[in-house]
This record gives structure tokens, sequence and C-alpha cells, in this order.
């Protein structure tokens, strides 16, 4: 989205007059725009503010606070790692070793080609299958590293 084009400008403008009359709109604004391009970068969040009269330090804040949001792109694939407690204690540190040497990326990256993001996330209440990989939305039970590679094929096979 760097280098806004005049009808992504207009388009963030409408998403904010959507919420003209909440009395917070900024997390409803911001989740439409984060849902319309996957990200929020800072030229974005300078439209939010001239258009809300919200300070840009404040939107960032909310932006780079929640994890849901992001200041660069994601990839096609969003690969979540659950690090919580229970998927920890059963090795999720190594499931997530195994698609970091893999994708060649750390989590919170995105590989060149733009089809994996990785992430590692807190609990995302599938403890009973522990280590859980979620990815865009469906979840993996009782990962294994010996499964990483099939799983990435999987996705690049869908190509
Ligand atoms: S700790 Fe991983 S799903 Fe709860």
């Amino acid at each position: 989205m760097s280098g806004l084009n005049a009808a992504a400008v207009k388009q963030i403008e409408e998403i904010c007059g959507r919420y003209r009359d909440e009395k917070t709109p900024l997390m409803m604004i911001l989740s439409d725009i984060q849902n319309e391009y996957g990200y929020i970068p800072l030229e974005v969040q300078e439209i939010v503010s001239r258009e809300t009269g919200i300070s840009v330090a404040e939107i960032y804040g909310v932006v780079t606070f929640y994890s849901f949001f992001s200041l660069t792109p994601k990839g096609k694939y969003v690969i979540g790692c659950c690090l919580g407690t229970a998927c920890y204690v059963k090795g999720a540190q190594n499931v997530i070793d195994k698609f970091s040497e893999l994708l060649k990326i750390k989590p919170g990256e995105t590989t060149e080609d733009g089809l994996f993001t990785l992430d590692a996330l807190r609990c995302i209440g599938a403890c009973g299958i522990a280590p859980a990989v979620s990815i865009n939305g469906t979840v993996y039970p009782k990962v294994s590293p010996s499964q990483v590679p099939e799983i990435i094929d999987k996705y690049k096979a869908a190509e």
C-alpha cells in the first residue's frame, strides 16, 4: 500500500466516515482497514488522524499494542504458532523453530515471496490439542516438528 493511490485514500476516508457518529471509533476504523488491506502503515495512520482528529501517536499506540493489527504486510498464509503455557510445555518452541528454519524467517517476519508470515501467539484456546498451530483460521492439533515440512508443502502446492 506504499505510495497510496487516490482510490485507496478515498476508501480509507470512506471507512473513517462509517464511524463518524461513534464515540470511540478508532478500533472499528482500524479493524476495517486491517481486514481490507491486511496492514496499517504510517501513511494510512496519518489519513485516519486527519479524518478523525485523533493524533497519530495515539493511533500508532493502538496499532502496535494489539497483535491483531500489523504495520507491515502479512503473507498470504499467516502461520500462528501458539507459545502459550500448555503448548510450550508440549514442545511448541521446537515447532516454531522448525517453521522458522524451513521458511528462513523469524517470528513476526514474512517470506520474500509474500507467501508466509510466521507469528508467535499466546494461548489460542486450544490447549487440549497442544501444541496448536493456526494457519489462516485452520487449527492444526498436536503439531510436531516432523510434521512441519508437509504442512508448509501443502500450502506451497496450493499455489
Ligand atoms: S496454550 Fe496453546 S492453545 Fe492454549
